[in-house]
């Protein structure tokens, strides 16, 4: 098993973790064909980075055209998809097999496909990331030492490491696994055509959340003002006096304070929000419990691949997430909580009795028609 106590205890978020024939490879082996085709859909984040040309580390953005593929050369150029998980549910099977990391701190999976000698350079990833190759080989050389020399190469559209002293290096082979923690240097080179699954966790920064929070905070803020009925004659009126500097920065932290269970609420909320181009297309038409019965007699009920579904106990009470919205259910309802947030797809027998309650029918139609759930 490739995620046990062991590995918390060991390495997560700690030290880098090479696994030898760890994972069972995705049946659905998507490979340069494949890939090459969806270079050139729109509706997938896609990147060509070139090592070499009139500017060193160029970043070309997608779609791609595939004879703009087939020519370039031969080697030194790789081309990157994001969020292939929310993509193809073939893909996003990848992550039962990273099951026991919490599933609020997935970002996504990326892959690569880069011919011999394709790499994105020397860098640094402030996320969690299990590179797992796929088919061919790549050399991975990293460097942990925290006090390494982490200047940038200036005016690269990619962020470059100035230096880079490889400390290990390995060779991965298909079914290899290389984990590493954030802020490990490291630089994986194709030898030869290769393609790697990068499974990324990310943490998120006090900087990413403040300005979302801060929103929905303005948004419900009491009117927090100014006020001075004490104030004397000031002499020097060009001061700012530091009593006055005092009260506004405290009317600042008294507006910001916030209860802590509406912060859960707000993160249950803000994480499972998808990304704006990969909302998923909503589907008015099933309405009543009844029409989801009659469907789930013939098929699973599936999970869009781009919808998360999350739980919380928050004051008291259990809320579900999905798409950026919160249900508060009774605690009887765990189980439900559990099923939804841990599956990828449901049948009949699973969800008959929920689908026969008041609540919990109105929530699983309401994921329904807001596509977060449906079926194939
Ligand atoms: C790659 O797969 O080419 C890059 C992955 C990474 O360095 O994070
Ligand atoms: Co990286």
């Amino acid at each position: 098993m490739l995620i046990n106590h062991a590995f918390f205890r060991d390495y997560w978020q700690k030290k880098p973790l090479l696994l030898r024939n760890a994972v069972d490879l995705p049946e659905q082996n998507l490979d340069k064909e494949a890939l090459f085709s969806l270079a050139g859909d729109e509706n997938i984040e896609s990147r060509l980075v070139v090592e070499h040309g009139e500017r060193p580390w160029r970043v070309h953005f997608g779609p791609f055209t595939r004879s703009r593929l087939e020519t370039l050369p031969d080697s030194g150029w790789t081309i990157l998809f994001q969020d292939m998980d929310k993509h193809l549910p073939d893909v996003a099977s990848l992550l039962q097999q990273f099951r026991g990391i919490p599933r609020w701190r997935i970002d996504d999976i990326m892959i690569s496909y880069a011919v011999d000698q394709g790499s994105v350079g020397p860098h640094t990833d402030e996320y969690d990331v299990f590179l797992v190759q796929v088919s061919g080989r790549r050399l991975w050389r990293i460097n942990a030492d925290p006090g390494a020399d982490r200047r940038l190469v200036p005016d690269l559209d990619m962020k470059i490491l100035r230096h880079f002293d490889t400390e290990q290096e390995w060779l991965l082979e298909p079914g290899d696994v290389l984990y590493l923690p954030p802020g490990v240097a490291h630089w994986g080179i194709a030898e030869g055509e290769c393609i790697t699954w990068s499974v990324g966790f990310r943490a998120p920064s006090a900087q990413e959340l403040f300005p979302e929070w801060a929103e929905e905070q303005q948004q419900t803020i009491d009117e927090h003002r100014y006020r001075d009925p004490g104030l004397e004659l000031q002499v020097h009126d060009g001061e700012i006096q530091p009593q006055a500097v005092l009260k506004l920065q405290e009317m600042l932290t008294s507006a910001l304070e916030q209860d802590p269970n509406d912060f859960g609420d707000w993160f249950g909320r803000h994480i499972t929000q998808p990304k704006e181009h990969l909302y998923p297309l909503p589907n008015p038409e099933l309405s009543t419990p009844q029409m989801l019965l009659e469907v789930l007699q013939q098929q699973p009920l599936v999970r869009h691949p781009a919808s998360k579904i999350l739980y919380m106990h928050n004051a008291g009470k259990l809320l579900l997430f999905c798409g950026g919205v919160s249900y508060q259910l009774p605690e009887s309802c765990l189980s439900l909580a559990i099923l939804l947030s841990e599956q990828d797809a449901w049948r009949q027998e699973e969800l008959e009795s929920w689908l026969q309650d008041e609540r919990t029918a109105a929530m699983l139609i309401d994921l329904c028609q807001r596509g977060y759930i449906g079926f194939e």
